[in-house]
């Protein structure tokens, strides 16, 4: 393995800033730059946790300058994509984090990466603890045919409900190979209350200030309930997964979609 693993970020709102404040303090990592919209396209630097790091808006320029093995890709899904090719033909493993990619898209970057002989790892979902609430979600769904997911957000967060809400009653449903069952209710007294429906999952969202990220599945069957729940306290949480696909696109030429894959959950 290559020591330290010189990481570009693209992007520093906040993830990217999360990321690289987390990034810095690890001794496997050497932060080698950031790009950022608002930054110069004359070579400078910035202040990422105590310590001076390039900057610039021009990502290509930052990428010849700095020579990194990994692109850390946290900025915004219209851009993402062009920064990511600007790596790939520059030689440098991309890990994707920016959320909202298609798939047509992933596809091209796959083959770009294979054709250049690099690895890369897409992973919209840092987050450990979420990801694994998914897989035991997974396993617990095949044993209860009815289930509810509740997730609570801040309430400055645009959509409802989650990419991971969804994703984790989809993956739920594929697991056991059939929908569960949603006991229907024969009168309404307020509208909405019982959440939307994906293949038999009641989905809920709160939206509130003071919450980060949480989400609980909570199954149900005879004389009894379990309860999976993950709370996450602040976007640390997501370094841990960062650090994990940066050591996979650096050390090997396979491309990972997703952190459960990388975990070898799936
Ligand atoms: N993988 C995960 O677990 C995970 C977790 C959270 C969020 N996300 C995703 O990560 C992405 C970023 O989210 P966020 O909340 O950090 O957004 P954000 O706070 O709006 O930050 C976006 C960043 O992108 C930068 N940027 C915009 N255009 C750019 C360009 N052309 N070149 C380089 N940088 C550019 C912005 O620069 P300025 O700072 O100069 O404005 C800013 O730093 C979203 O897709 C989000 O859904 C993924």
């Amino acid at each position: 393995m290559v020591d330290p693993i010189r990481v570009v970020i693209a992007g520093y709102g906040r993830l990217g800033g999360e990321l690289a404040r987390g990034l810095i303090q690890s001794p496997q990592v050497e932060l080698a730059g950031v790009a950022r919209r608002s930054a110069g396209q004359s070579s400078s630097t910035m202040d990422v946790g105590g310590q001076r790091v390039p900057v610039s808006a021009h990502l290509p320029a930052l990428l010849d300058r700095t020579t990194p093995h990994v692109l850390l890709e946290a900025s915004l899904p219209d851009v993402a994509v062009a920064n990511v090719k600007a790596a790939i033909e520059r030689g440098v493993a991309p890990v994707i984090a920016t959320s909202g990619i298609d798939d047509a898209a992933i596809d091209e970057i796959r083959a770009a990466c294979a054709a250049r002989g690099i690895g890369g790892v897409v992973a919209p979902n840092l987050s450990l603890g979420a990801v694994l609430l998914i897989h035991l979600a997974s396993i617990a769904g095949k044993f209860f045919d009815s289930a509810d997911v509740i997730e609570m957000h801040r309430d400055k967060k645009l959509d409802a409900p989650s990419g991971t809400a969804l994703h984790t009653a989809r993956v739920m449903a594929q697991a056991r190979g059939r929908p569960f069952t949603h006991a229907a209710t024969e009168r309404f007294t307020l509208d909405n209350v019982r959440g939307g429906v994906v293949d038999g999952v009641g989905v809920h969202s709160i939206r509130l200030p003071g919450l980060v990220a949480h989400q609980q599945v909570i199954f149900g069957g005879l004389g009894q309930t379990l309860t999976l729940r993950h709370d996450t306290s602040s976007n640390e949480s997501y370094v841990p997964g960062a650090l994990a696909a940066i050591r996979q696109a650096a050390t090997s030429t396979d491309f990972v979609v997703g952190l459960a894959a990388l975990l070898g959950l799936e």
